[in-house]
């Protein structure tokens, strides 16, 4: 699915970015090779990075609780 319309980004795209160490969607965007332009896309393509995190997050938890 397409988030970004000014740079044809797709959630695919922002997440993997997230998962390389983007903590923003404008760190994102920066990591995929062009910043935001109009912005009318940054809480949804923020939501993807978040989501990235949380999972993330509550996967080590998982993990060390597993292992502890
Ligand atoms: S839709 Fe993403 S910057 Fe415009």
């Amino acid at each position: 699915m397409f988030v970004c319309s000014c740079n044809a980004y797709r959630d695919s795209q922002i997440a993997e970015a997230a998962r390389n160490g983007a903590r923003t969607a404008c760190e994102a965007y920066e990591a995929l090779g062009n910043g935001p332009n109009c912005g009318g896309c940054l809480e949804t393509a923020d939501r993807i990075v978040e989501q990235v995190h949380a999972a993330r997050t509550a996967s080590h938890a998982a993990f060390k609780s597993a292992a502890d």
